[in-house]
């Protein structure tokens, strides 16, 4: 999308920094909390998430309500020149509800009704808990909705799980006579109701998936999470009712996460329906910097997959809204960001989208399972420990960077990207169980442009697919008929459409296509993809493509060629000399398939020919070694150039053109030193 408008996402003209801020811990404190304040300064700080975990200080009681203290912080944050982003309490309740309206307590898979405790642990379904929530949101809204410092809605935290009791059960079948027209027959068509007598003969026969009952039925589990999406967003729409109807002009946000282990994009949730309901994209980022298994460049570079994925959501810019400034506590080790890293893995987002560097959490609390997660104060109270003084850098240059906000990242390359067909794979009993990686394969797809300097659009299934030059659409195993219409189209338009092995199995119902890949998809790609083989964790093969040698991994398909153009062929095995990558003319574009899962120099070979065949080029020239990290984002006027060195030594790059760093406002050109994990920022006029 070739967008240079700006797009202001909350009124904020200026980079938010701040982070989640609980006073409710410390009321009777006052000392802390005007500390608070003073700190807050120093630290350069304007924004602030308030209330998240508040309800049992909001109401301590069924009805007795007490918001005097909110007033004040509020008051208190304006009074400094900052703004509050005012949460909506559901992620956590008071005892109180659980103990009268056990309605609200979640049931997990094993069907076991849990206690009260924790937190983001209730039904989605509850009427009790939709009325108490509402009326909460409501009376926030009334109260603050005219502040001048109230900036944007948080609604609730975090939302994941999913709760299997008597109602949610009952919403299900609901959501399930809707879907299928109150017919039991389309029903057990979609779910292959015979195989192993699965047929259903009573919609109140139907349950959510088990692990102690049905958790065969693959149609069954695909549409249990559609309706686990749709629930959420359901409780969510149930929140902001009150929250539109005084606020209009206030936008909404709730904060998306990751799967951290592994730094993938979020499991549970389809984020692409969820999307559309929120007017801000914000998302948490806990990256193990400085893990022991993998580089940092490595973990760099899937954070700006995800960072590309969530800000192509709603293709504008989004929000960091929870960060450490140092360590977390829910690592498997919980290690500190060296020297440097705050700042630069704090830029980084912004350099991919991020209007925003926010924290959790403002202040370590004293107690319970969080005292010792990162903050921006610790227990010492003292501005001058390393870790408030990055944070302090982190603010200062984020105030020099407001002309950055509201500007995007124009993209002439997509990966697609399917929470569904994710589900639906992961779901696959067949290919490798450890192998599938779909979303760590398209990372690997996404490498070869990181490394590159060329800006992606994550996208997903919906987008808009005609401004984009190249289209990658790796292990696409669950693809509807719309879809292969529109990528059908796509490359007719001249479009160059690149997809891979495991694409195009099933349909929307995880149902397998009949006679052969799908037709429109064989007249694209001029192939039928007819066998995939699997190989254990040591079996390699190789690919013979453009006079090299590459290894291949995991998958080859083998393919019929129908007309396609052979790119590329196997090595070895009983597929020995037969097509691995191919490539077919189709209307005014092109489609590449490739058969295997090849290491990353291959990669590098086929996409560097696609580049430069489609003049794909980086938006700025700036000359590097491997691990430092070219972003940009632009306006009509300016590009904002982010240059980070994602490596543990010091690297030499090179400007083809003169750029002004943007902090300290001298010239660079040629040559320029960059420290280890150093970011410069730099503009030029476009
Ligand atoms: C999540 C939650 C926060 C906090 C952090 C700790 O992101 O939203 O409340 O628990 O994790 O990393
Ligand atoms: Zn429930």
């Amino acid at each position: 999308m070739n967008n240079f408008d700006k797009t202001y996402v909350t009124d904020a003209k200026f980079m938010l920094h701040g982070g989640d801020y609980n006073p409710d811990q410390w009321l009777d404190r006052p000392d802390i909390l005007n500390d608070d304040i003073r700190l807050m300064q120093l630290a350069h700080t304007n924004a602030f998430s308030v209330g998240i975990f508040a309800w049992s200080t909001l109401e301590p009681k069924e009805g007795v309500y007490n918001f005097e203290w909110l007033d004040q912080i509020i008051d208190n944050i304006y009074k400094i020149g900052g703004r509050v982003i005012l949460a909506t309490p559901s992620g956590a309740r008071p005892a109180w509800m659980s103990q009268k309206y056990p309605e609200v307590l979640r049931v997990n898979e094993y069907r076991q009704k849990q206690l009260h405790g924790g937190r983001h642990n209730h039904c989605f379904t509850s009427p009790v808990y939709r009325e108490k929530t509402q009326k909460m949101n409501r009376m926030l809204a009334e109260r603050y909705g005219k502040h001048p410092a109230l900036l944007m809605w948080h609604v609730s935290n975090e939302y994941g799980g999913e709760c299997h009791c008597d109602l949610c059960q009952e919403d299900f079948r609901n959501w399930l006579k809707e879907k299928y027209n109150n017919d039991l027959k389309a029903l057990n068509d979609a779910w292959w109701g015979p195989f192993w007598s699965h047929t259903i003969s009573d919609w109140s026969q139907i349950e959510s998936p088990s692990p102690i009952g049905e958790n065969a039925v693959h149609g069954l589990t695909l549409d249990w999470k559609r309706f686990v999406t749709d629930q959420t967003i359901s409780f969510f729409e149930n929140e902001i009712v009150p929250l539109r109807e005084i606020t209009p002009n206030i936008p909404v946000t709730t904060n998306f996460m990751a799967d951290t282990f592994d730094l993938i994009p979020f499991q549970s949730l389809d984020y692409s329906k969820f999307a559309k309901h929120v007017d801000v994209i914000s998302w948490d980022a806990y990256p193990a910097w400085h893990n022991d298994w993998e580089s940092t460049a490595d973990l760099a570079m899937k954070v700006g997959f995800i960072d590309d994925l969530y800000r192509s959501l709603k293709q504008q810019p989004f929000l960091l809204l929870e960060s450490t400034p140092s360590l977390v506590n829910w690592h498997s080790v919980n290690k500190a960001k060296r020297p440097g890293m705050h700042l630069l893995s704090s830029l980084q987002m912004v350099a991919h989208g991020s209007d925003s560097v926010m924290y959790f959490q403002w202040r370590k609390s004293r107690g319970s399972s969080e005292k010792f997660h990162g903050a921006v104060v610790d227990h010492d109270n003292s501005p001058n420990n390393r870790v408030f003084k990055e944070v302090a850098k982190v603010g200062e240059t984020l105030e020099k960077l407001s002309d950055v906000v509201g500007t995007n990242r124009p993209a002439d390359v997509a990966i697609l990207y399917d929470w569904e067909s994710n589900w639906a794979l992961n779901d696959a009993q067949g290919y490798g169980l450890d192998t599938k990686r779909y979303p760590q394969t398209l990372q690997e797809h996404y490498r070869t442009f990181w490394e590159n300097d060329i800006p992606v659009d994550v996208i997903t299934k919906e987008h808009d697919f005609s401004s984009y030059k190249l289209l990658i659409v790796p292990m696409l195993y669950l693809i509807n008929e719309e879809t292969i219409a529109r990528l059908k189209e796509y490359v007719a338009n001249g479009g160059k459409l690149v997809m891979t092995y495991i694409s195009g199995i099933v349909n929307e119902h995880d149902l397998t296509y009949l006679g052969g890949w799908h037709p429109d998809l064989q007249e694209v790609f001029g192939i039928n993809p007819v066998e995939t083989d699997t190989y254990y964790p040591k079996d390699e093969n190789r690919v013979h493509y453009n006079g090299k040698t590459y290894t291949l991994k995991d998958y080859a398909t083998i393919i019929d060629v129908k007309g396609a153009t052979v790119e590329g062929s196997y090595d070895q095995d009983f597929y020995a000399g037969t097509p691995a990558v191919t490539s077919h003319s189709f209307g005014k574009g092109k489609a590449y398939y490739i058969g295997g899962r090849l290491e990353h120099s291959f990669h590098e070979e086929f996409y560097s020919g696609l580049m430069e065949e489609l003049s794909i080029k980086p938006v700025v020239s700036v000359k590097h070694g491997k691990g430092v990290s070219v972003q940009v984002r632009q306006d009509h006027e300016k590009n904002y150039i982010f240059v980070m060195n994602f490596t543990e030594r010091q690297q030499m790059i090179f400007f083809d053109q003169p750029v002004r760093d943007v902090i300290t406002k001298e010239e660079l050109k040629g040559q320029v030193e960059l420290g280890i994990y150093e970011v410069k920022i730099v503009d030029e006029t476009r």
